[in-house]
Formats: C-alpha cells, sequence, structure tokens
C-alpha cells in the first residue's frame, strides 16, 4: 500500500463538497480545493484567500475566495466535456501528501483528460497545473481555458468592479466590497502543440479558446500557470501578476516545490510501522496540517477549516493555540513563531473587545479575522424547525480563549527558549490577559473565593455556567504566567518596569497575587470532577437517550432549546482537556476515575474532541481505546469524517485541529515526548498495532531524532539521538 497518496474512483456530484475538502492544495497563502478544473461552482471550486476577509451586506464575514484561474474545459467535435454535466467512462483522482500534488484522470470517451496541479510551497502565489487531452479519435479538440470570476461563495459575493484583460497573460482584478482590497490574479499558459487561440470574455470570466486538430491517439500538453497577488501583499498586484510569464517551465517549478515538500517532511514526518492504514492517515493529516501553514507571512494564524473554504468564516479560533501549535512549535517553530505573532498583533482588538463587555485586559475574539476583528455572531445557529437564528453565546462568554493563547506563549518560550517573542509583545499580552480575568472574576467577600460565572467552556452545550472545571484552571495559568514573568526577566529587570509602568500594572499585580491560589478549584465526587457548578445535578442519562431525543438529525444539541442542555451529555472533551493540558495536576488515579465517567457522556459532536481523550487514554494504558481515537482523528480528512452541519449551517471543510491532534497523539501519547530543560524525553505507551515510531523533534538550536520501537520480545526500547 503506497502510504504517502490517497485516490478514489469515480465521480459523484454529491460528494463534491467533500472531495474539494480532501483533495486540497495548499501553501499557506492560499487553498485550491479539489474540484475539476471544468467545475462551475456547483461543484465548489474555489481558490480561498488566507487572511483576506470581506462582510457582503448583513450576512457573515467570511474569506475571499479568488477568480479561478486554472479554470479549464475540453470540447470535442463541437460537444464540450464536463464532470458532473456530461456522463464519463471513468474517474480517478488523487493526491499525493508527499509532495503536495493533485491528479486527476477521465475518460470522457472520445478524449480522456489527465491532470496533475498543485500550489506552489516556495513560491506561495503560485498555481500551476498540467493539463493533458488525449484524443481517441480524429477530431477538433478546443479548451477553453482562462481566469473564471464564476465564484462559488457561501456568503457573497465579496468581488466587485472586475477588469478582465487579455493577451499573453490573462488578468482579472477587483475589488472587495467591504474595504476595497484588490485581488488581481493572473494566467498564462504554454503549450506542446499548435493551435489556433482566439481570447473572448463575458460574465463568466476571460478564456483562451484553443482550437487544436488532432489524430487518433495525440497527446495535447498543456500548462497553466496562475499567480494571485492582494493589495495587501505588495503595491501593485496586477504587475506582479503579469510576471507570471518569466516562470521557467512546469517541471522546473515541480522539481522545486517537491524539494520544499521535501524539506517540511524532514522537520516533521511521523513515520509508522506496524499499520500501513495509520502510516497513510498520519501522512494525509500532516499534510493537511503542514500545507496551511503561514510560511510566508510572520504574522498569521489558521483558520479551523484550514484553507479549504469559507466554513467557520475563516476564522482563528483556540485550534490554533491548543491543537495546532504543538506539532509547529516541536517541529518548525517559525511557524509557532507566525501564530503567536498574530495574537501579538491582534493584541488591540482584543483590548477593544474587552472594553465593549466592560471589562479591561485582553478578550480575544473567539473566532478572530484580520485585526482581531470578532468574527462570532450572536446567532451562530439556526434552527432547523423555525429557521430562525438561535442565540448563542460563544462569542461572550468562551473566555478561555486568552488563556489559551497564553498557554501557547508559554509553551513556546519553554520549549524553544527564546524569549523574544515574550519582548516583542508576548509578555505584554501576558498581562493584559490576566488583567481581563481580575476584571471579569467575581470574588466573593466573605471567603475571598474567586468564580467564574456566566461562562462556556469547551463544552459548548451547556452555556453561562460558573467555575468550568477547564476554564478556571487555564485562568490560573494564565495569572500564574503573568507572575512569572519577573522571574523570566529576573536579569533584565529594566525590561519589566518599562512595561509594568506602560501598562499602570502596579495595582493589577498586587491583587494578581491575592487571586492566585483563590480561583475556585472545581469539586469533585469519588476522584471525578465537576465540570461546572452544579453539573451533577443534571440528568445522567445515555448518549443513546439523548440522540433519540432528536426530532430532526440537524438539530442543534446546545443552546436554550437543544437536547443536551439539560442532562450530562457534553459536547467535547472539557474535563479531560484539563487533564490532558496539565498532567502534572493529576495522578493517574484521577485520570482514570474522570475518563471511565467523561468518555460514555462525550458525543464527541467536535472534531477537537478525540484527541484529548486518546491522549490521557495513553497515560492509564487504555491503549485500544487510544488507537480507535487515534485512527478516528488522523483519517478524518481522508473518510470526510466530522460533523457537516450545526443547525442548518454547513461546517464542513478539513480538520486542522485533528490534524495538529493527531500529531499529539502519536508525538506526546505514544511515545510520551516531552520536554525536560529543552531535552526531549520519551515515555513510551505504544500500542500493539505499532511496531515503530521515528520522528524528528527541534528544540531550541538542537534538532533530536526519536525512535519508538517494539523488539521481538516485546519490549519498548527507545532512543533520543541529537543530529549534528
Ligand atoms: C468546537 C470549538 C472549536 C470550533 C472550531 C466547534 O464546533 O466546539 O471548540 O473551536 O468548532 O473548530
Amino acid at each position: 500500500m503506497d502510504t504517502w497518496s490517497y485516490s478514489i474512483l469515480g465521480f459523484d456530484p454529491a460528494r463534491a463538497a467533500l472531495d474539494g475538502s480532501r483533495f486540497l492544495c495548499a501553501n499557506g497563502y492560499m487553498g485550491l480545493r479539489g474540484a475539476p478544473e471544468e467545475a462551475g461552482r456547483e461543484l465548489y471550486p474555489a481558490v480561498t484567500l488566507a487572511g483576506v476577509y470581506d462582510q457582503y451586506r448583513d450576512k457573515w464575514r467570511e474569506p475571499v475566495n479568488a477568480p479561478h484561474a486554472l479554470f479549464a474545459r475540453t470540447s470535442f467535435n463541437g460537444k464540450e466535456y464536463a464532470l458532473g454535466a456530461e456522463p464519463h467512462e471513468a474517474h480517478r483522482c488523487g493526491l499525493d501528501y508527499r509532495h503536495g500534488v493533485y491528479c486527476r484522470e477521465t475518460d470522457f470517451g472520445p478524449v480522456t483528460v489527465r491532470s496533475e496541479r498543485f500550489a506552489s510551497l516556495p513560491l506561495c502565489h503560485l498555481l500551476a497545473d498540467r493539463y493533458q487531452v488525449t484524443a481517441h479519435e480524429d477530431g477538433e479538440v478546443v479548451i477553453r481555458c482562462g481566469i473564471s470570476t464564476d465564484i462559488w461563495d457561501i456568503n457573497g459575493p465579496h468581488l466587485f468592479d472586475f477588469r478582465l484583460d487579455e493577451g499573453e497573460v490573462l488578468t482579472a482584478r477587483a475589488v472587495t466590497g467591504q474595504k476595497g482590497i484588490l485581488v488581481a490574479v493572473s494566467q498564462y499558459v504554454q503549450r506542446d502543440f499548435d493551435a489556433e487561440e482566439r481570447q473572448v470574455q463575458d460574465e463568466t470570466g476571460v478564456f483562451r479558446l484553443l482550437h487544436c486538430p488532432v489524430k487518433k491517439g495525440q497527446i495535447l500538453t498543456l500548462d497553466i500557470f496562475a499567480a494571485v497577488y492582494t493589495s495587501l501583499d505588495v503595491l501593485d498586484p496586477l504587475e506582479r501578476c503579469a510576471e507570471v510569464r518569466h516562470l521557467t517551465g512546469y517541471e522546473a517549478l515541480k522539481t522545486q516545490h517537491a524539494a520544499a515538500w521535501e524539506g517540511v517532511w524532514r522537520r516533521s514526518e511521523i513515520q509508522i510501522e506496524g499499520d500501513d492504514e495509520a502510516a497513510r492517515a498520519l501522512h494525509a493529516s500532516q499534510y493537511h496540517l503542514n500545507c496551511v501553514a503561514p510560511r510566508h507571512a510572520l504574522s498569521m494564524s489558521i483558520p479551523a477549516r484550514g484553507l479549504s473554504g469559507q466554513t467557520y468564516k475563516g476564522a482563528i479560533f483556540w485550534d490554533s493555540e491548543i491543537f495546532f501549535f504543538p506539532m509547529f512549535v516541536h517541529t518548525q517553530p517559525g511557524v509557532a513563531r507566525s501564530l503567536l505573532r498574530y495574537r501579538i498583533e491582534t493584541l488591540p482588538g482584543a483590548l477593544k473587545k474587552a472594553a465593549e463587555y466592560g471589562y479591561r485586559g485582553a478578550f480575544y475574539a473567539w473566532e478572530s479575522q484580520e485585526g482581531g476583528e470578532e468574527g462570532c455572531t450572536n446567532f451562530n445557529v439556526v434552527d432547523v424547525f423555525t429557521h430562525r437564528p438561535v442565540r448563542t453565546y460563544f462569542r461572550d462568554k468562551q473566555i478561555h480563549i486568552s488563556a489559551d493563547i497564553v498557554y501557547a506563549l508559554r509553551q513556546y518560550y519553554e520549549i524553544t527558549g527564546d524569549r523574544t517573542l515574550l519582548e516583542e509583545g508576548g509578555a505584554e499580552v501576558i498581562l493584559q490577559c490576566a488583567r481581563f480575568y481580575l476584571s471579569r472574576a467575581n470574588a466573593h467577600l466573605d471567603t475571598g473565593d474567586v468564580d467564574f460565572a456566566d461562562v462556556i467552556g469547551p463544552d459548548e452545550y451547556h452555556e453561562r455556567v460558573t467555575n468550568n472545571a477547564f476554564t478556571n484552571r487555564m485562568i490560573r495559568h494564565c495569572v500564574e504566567s503573568a507572575l512569572g514573568l519577573k522571574q523570566i526577566f529576573a536579569d533584565d529587570p529594566g525590561m519589566m518596569d518599562g512595561l509594568m509602568k506602560k501598562l499602570d500594572y502596579e495595582k493589577d499585580w498586587a491583587l494578581l497575587s491575592r487571586m492566585y491560589g483563590r480561583i475556585r478549584a472545581p469539586q469533585t465526587r469519588d476522584s471525578v470532577i465537576e465540570q461546572f457548578d452544579g453539573y451533577f445535578r443534571l440528568e445522567d442519562c445515555s448518549l443513546q437517550t439523548v440522540r433519540g431525543r432528536l426530532c430532526d438529525p440537524k438539530e442543534y444539541w446546545g443552546g436554550d432549546h437543544g437536547v443536551a442542555g439539560t442532562t450530562e451529555i457534553i459536547k467535547q472533551a472539557d474535563v479531560i482537556a484539563m487533564l490532558a493540558l496539565f498532567p502534572e495536576d493529576f495522578s493517574d488515579a484521577d485520570v482514570r476515575a474522570n475518563w471511565a465517567y467523561y468518555e460514555p457522556r462525550t458525543e464527541h459532536g467536535s472534531s477537537l474532541s478525540a484527541c484529548m481523550y486518546a491522549l490521557t487514554a495513553c497515560r492509564i494504558g487504555r491503549l485500544e481505546e487510544a488507537w480507535q481515537l487515534f485512527m478516528k482523528t488522523a483519517s478524518i480528512d481522508i473518510v470526510g469524517g466530522g460533523k457537516q452541519w450545526a443547525g442548518e449551517i454547513y461546517i464542513g471543510g478539513t480538520h486542522p485541529a485533528s490534524n495538529g491532534g493527531a500529531w499529539m497523539i502519536a508525538a506526546l501519547g505514544f511515545a510520551g515526548l516531552r520536554m525536560r530543560s529543552g531535552v526531549p524525553e520519551v515515555h513510551p505507551r505504544l500500542p500493539r498495532q505499532l511496531k515503530r515510531l521515528t520522528f524528528p523533534v527541534t528544540a531550541g538550536e538542537k534538532r533530536y531524532v526519536i525512535d519508538v520501537r517494539r523488539t521481538e520480545s516485546g519490549e519498548t526500547e527507545y532512543s533520543v539521538t541529537e543530529m549534528g
């Protein structure tokens, strides 16, 4: 079995949304969905741009899809061939995870269309496609290729004032409706056949029509190159787009692209022996996370659905810090740094949001867009019965987000030993987040205990609860991190003094010192931690019972009337996420008790859930369950798992949080990787399905290879080798 690729046979338009995501090519700057070249919007083609957002009227703000400059459609003897519209004899498409190359082959009868394409990793503004037509009869082939402005948007349109230009290079430029960001794309071709070329434009774009008489068996090869720039990147996007004609040929670009991917794998690949399905799932998973990494930008984060489209509003959630960040900080710290710089640069947005709610300090957006702007609306779900929007409180109450960011900032410092990020704004973020919690706290006058009331934890089905165990623990960590800064800067007291003055922080510091230690610890019952105050008083029933109460499969389980709200059934890992993030706080017996209690009560309704359960399962030796959860997590973007709907809202796409989760289970769970004073240690828990696990880790300037293997006699051996 080839563990580096995945392909499917046959074409089913009903699967188009899913296939667009699972065959995604991306390079951090943009995502090219895995739709066939000839696709119209009914097959959801898109080139989704990272960090470019727009709002149309009162619809949701979402990322902008650029015009599609790899559009190509073939006609033979006057008849047009397009998947979805015309019957075909056979179709196959696939993705090579090692080099990020998509390919398809469709036999339409008289002609076969074959293509191979990629979003260049080293040249992030470039898309390239080798498009080949094989004639099975004598006749005339016409290839219509160019820039399609017939853009698929969920909440669009976003682009206006199109200007299309013909020429050696075709170009299209338009501006976004809300902020007037200029988006330009160009298309240039090289071909190995003589053709009569005409150019046309209409309301769907600007195209070349390449007419070519063919003989039976003849193969026409057309190399299509597309460039994409916006006015956020460069002063003159159109001029830069025109440079596409100076590129070296397809083969050279592909070689360069493949070499860049080899570099990514050298730094991050987890090799697995013992189970090919698992090895492939892990390659898929690591591919999908690596391909959306913002390597081209010093300050950028990754949306919850990567660059696979506009679902989840292209927004940045806690997924970034808690789920994507670990793989990057252990393998490609430059990317981890970019994710955190995004938070540092969006601090003003977080300060503004806190102030809007009447608090001080930094309350980060739950769904963060550019500038830290809050993308989360008050009505995030649509009721399937009334079709009315349902008021949800994610943006107002999911306050753990600020502490999650602090958690990653501290990890970055502890793992890389690099203090500069703290110096360049990270320390300020930590202090402002701690200040937010100070102003958000409810202190009891009698006891001095501190509650956090009216919050939402990771389990979103229970809204507006008090003392969510996860949230309180994260806040304590945040406060501890703020108070720990003086220690970190002990050799440079001027730096802390300056910051304290700048932020007028003396009084808050004293209050924080008092608050730390008083933040309410959770209640426990037989070692089981109560998820929030009163959770144990809710109806204790099975997942099946709750599921049985649904009147519609797309019904939302949370909110005021959701079926889960009055029960102990939870959406995703919550207490268990806390156990996974703070392993030192809890004994194995605690983990055992909580795992046994919460797992059966968890719907795993979020793709973020399984990996937290798997990580904790490794610790307590529930390796069979850990393995199942690992497979579920790692293969999500192959099988197309995860929920597709929240109420009436489509939420499909790729799942970078699961992708990051798969890395965590393999490295932190199965291998038991821990960093101690900048040096990796391992405490392996190999499930029986695995014979060997090998992967690189970067720590500061040093690189290590971790190797964990099972011997013939069934014992586990391991080594940690520093690379020269
Ligand atoms: C989950 C959140 C997550 C978001 C984006 C929601 O369904 O409950 O925890 O951040 O999806 O992945």
